[in-house]
């Protein structure tokens, strides 16, 4: 990819794009990415102006899917969600093929709901850390505190139930589920790992990957060697394939830079995500908080 030296400057200073063609035009008008999940990391607040400056491709890649908020503006037939946690690539796949089934599951236990609150929340809480189950997981998220998903250390499902809201009522989520399903129709799901999901990238294809970002300098997050990443990102650029990674940035005043090698990227844009909802939840100070986009093209 060369040496050359990042460029640093907000989205909107980029010169007006008029490329045409293959998939450069995406659905979403700015903030209007409706929220299905509610993701930790979620990019809802910037998926619009990711998706404004992604390169003409043949197949979208988003190998860390969460909330998939990039995949409602970019999908198409042919493009690839995937996710290492299994549960959330089985929701996606019931919203794409089973969206009537997964209404009128919601719908029936956002009754159960309204007659035992908040103890039915934690029945299905206890049944999804048994079962899996990947209705049960969209029924927690809905309902959980301020929609974070959260687990122990041994991977149980540990948020609590939030006790001022009562879960979307059953006719918007319906109107929002068939938004999804529209836009995700021959979509590919796949839970697995993302070097896995992107070793069938090819040129001419659009890789966005968002993994897992703490703020600090170290080696793991989480189970993500950051290495391994750099060098996938490399492997990328050597087979030629267009990528954009979100991954540091700067809340308040404190600046949470990753040391992405300066030779694996050609630009760096700093995106405006709003104000911090983790310090919301700890009632914290309200933070701006900007995150960085590394683009290799
Ligand atoms: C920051 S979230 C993605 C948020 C998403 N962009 C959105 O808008 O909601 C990161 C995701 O990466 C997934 N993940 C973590 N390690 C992974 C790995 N090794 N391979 C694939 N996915 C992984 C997590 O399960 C999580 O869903």
């Amino acid at each position: 990819m060369g040496s050359l030296a990042p460029l640093l400057f907000p989205v909107s200073d980029l010169p007006a794009d008029s490329r045409r063609g293959r998939s450069r035009e995406h659905h979403a008008p700015h903030g209007e990415v409706p929220s299905l999940l509610k993701w930790t990391g979620s990019k809802r607040s910037q998926a619009e102006r990711i998706a404004s400056i992604a390169p003409e491709h043949d197949r979208y890649f988003e190998p860390f899917l969460g909330g998939g908020a990039l995949l409602f503006c970019l999908a198409r037939p042919g493009a690839q969600g995937s996710d290492i946690y299994a549960p959330l690539v089985a929701f996606w796949k019931l919203v794409r093929d089973e969206p009537e089934h997964l209404i009128q599951d919601y719908t029936t236990q956002w009754k159960a709901l309204q007659d035992d609150l908040p103890g039915y929340f934690y029945v299905v809480r206890e049944r999804f850390n048994n079962t899996q189950k990947p209705e049960d997981l969209n029924f927690l998220m809905r309902t959980c505190v301020n929609g974070i998903v959260r687990f122990s250390k041994s991977g149980q499902f540990n948020n609590s139930f939030h006790l001022s809201r009562r879960g979307m009522i059953p006719k918007r989520f319906r109107q929002v589920v068939m938004e999804w399903t529209a836009r995700l129709r021959g979509v590919d799901f796949r839970a697995c790992d993302y070097a896995e999901a992107i070793a069938h990238a090819r040129q001419g294809d659009f890789v966005y990957l968002d993994p897992p970002y703490s703020g600090n300098r170290q080696r793991y997050i989480g189970d993500l060697n950051v290495e391994r990443l750099y060098e996938h990102l490399e492997n990328l650029n050597r087979r030629r394939v267009k990528w954009a990674l979100s991954f540091d940035g700067n809340r308040g005043d404190r600046d949470y830079k990753a040391d992405v090698p300066i030779a694996v990227y050609k630009r760096v844009i700093s995106l405006d995500s709003g104000y911090s909802a983790v310090a919301k939840v700890l009632n914290g100070p309200i933070e701006q908080v900007t995150e960085s986009l590394y683009l290799n093209y």
